[in-house]
């Protein structure tokens, strides 16, 4: 097992990383009291709950199980969790443990924060995109019918624990989402490990275990550093969103359910990087090794056919969005990001026309 920080003061707490830890139920020790809530999904409650709960065994022990999905993340199902906390009587040093992908961990997350004004939780992400972001940083949210993730909290929580084993039972698709969040790191901050990612093409798509930890250690290593650099995100950590505002325009264009948001990012982030072209920030060949990396690894490289006005007004709901002016997180370069409003609006314009007639 290898463990890193996150260094927030008295908000720091540990990642760990390595095989079986769900079965070792070391997120026991993180516990503050007799009382804990497994929140998990119908998927997940079939796969590693008794696992869980099995560590759980001398404590209160009750679980939500929430329906599965991105169409779920939102205030009514929330409402299940803060039940089951009152009908079981949880006082404020309970802790929710969030045993699933980003959606279990936003949620879950969500009412630790607002639960008695903020209980503890413990994070037990399952799949690859939650072990390597959501998990980490705190950022928890439910999604409004018309603006995803609009209603959250920053809260952060008091463990991570990742078992690399449980991605063994992900689906493809779902495993070639989160490495799209895996190639974020390498494009806004670390060339040297969009280098490695690209020489590892072929054992990234095989699922190969040795790669697949040491990817999941540095991009975990990545997102700590930022997430302790700016954990409110009033300045680098926005860089995280590489390509998230062109993705959750595609996200809510489409409803919340074909496209999957590791995917809706990788199209987001082929998108910011056409724009940094355009506007002289970038050279073609840097835009087409990402293009050519998200190919190698079936990921999406361009958008579902939008009308370009529905895009745009879309992305004008974007948390980035300051006093009406659309920010944008554009590359220098690989491994070089940098969040501006200072873009011709008919940069956007041609990337939106042109990525309309690539889908
Ligand atoms: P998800 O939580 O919907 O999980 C994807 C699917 O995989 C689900 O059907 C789930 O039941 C299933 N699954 C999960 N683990 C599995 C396993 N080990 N074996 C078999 N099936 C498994 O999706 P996601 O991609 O993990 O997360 C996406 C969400 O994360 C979005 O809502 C996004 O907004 C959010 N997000 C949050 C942050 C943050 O910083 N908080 C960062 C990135 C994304
Ligand atoms: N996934 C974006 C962030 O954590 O800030």
């Amino acid at each position: 097992m290898r463990t890193l920080y996150v260094e927030l003061g008295e908000r720091a707490y540990p990642i760990y990383i390595g095989r079986g830890l769900l079965e070792q139920g070391l997120y026991t020790r993180h516990l503050d009291s007799a009382q804990a809530l497994i929140v998990t999904n119908t998927t997940l409650s079939d796969l590693y709950l008794d696992t869980v709960r099995r560590n759980l065994a001398r404590v209160q022990c009750d679980v939500v199980q929430l329906p599965d999905g991105e169409a779920y993340k939102n205030l009514r199902e929330l409402e299940k969790i803060f039940d089951a906390l009152v009908d079981g009587h949880h006082d404020r040093y309970s802790t929710i443990i969030a045993l699933g992908g980003g959606v279990v961990g936003d949620m879950a997350g969500f009412a630790a924060a607002c639960y008695q004004r903020g209980i503890q939780f413990i994070q037990l992400p399952t799949t690859l995109l939650a072990q390597v972001d959501s998990s980490v940083g705190g950022k928890t949210a439910v999604n409004h019918p018309r603006a995803k993730n609009m209603i959250g909290a920053f809260h952060q929580p008091v463990a991570v624990v990742i078992d690399t084993d449980v991605l063994e039972s992900l689906p493809v698709r779902e495993y070639r989402a989160g490495l799209a969040e895996v190639i974020k790191y390498g494009l806004i901050r670390d060339a040297e490990f969009f280098d490695w990612l690209e020489a590892r093409a072929p054992a990234l798509s095989e699922r190969d275990p040795e790669v697949l930890r040491e990817a999941i250690y540095r991009s975990c290593h990545n997102k700590s550093e930022v997430v302790a650099g700016d954990e409110r995100e009033r300045g680098d950590r926005a860089l995280l969103n590489l390509g998230h505002t062109f993705g959750h325009a595609i996200e809510t264009a489409t409803g919340y359910n074909s496209w999957l948001h590791g995917e809706a990012v990788a199209a987001g982030m082929v998108m910011a990087a056409d724009m940094s072209v355009r506007e002289g920030r970038m050279g073609a060949p840097a835009r087409d090794r990402i293009v050519s990396l998200f190919r190698q690894l079936s990921l999406p490289t361009a958008p579902p056919a939008l009308c370009p006005e529905e895009f745009r007004s879309l992305m004008g709901q974007d948390k980035k969005v300051e006093r009406g002016q659309m920010r944008l997180v554009l590359m220098d370069g690989i491994g070089e990001a940098c969040v501006t409003a200072d873009f011709e609006p008919q940069a956007l314009d041609a990337t939106l026309d042109a990525m309309r007639s690539a889908s």
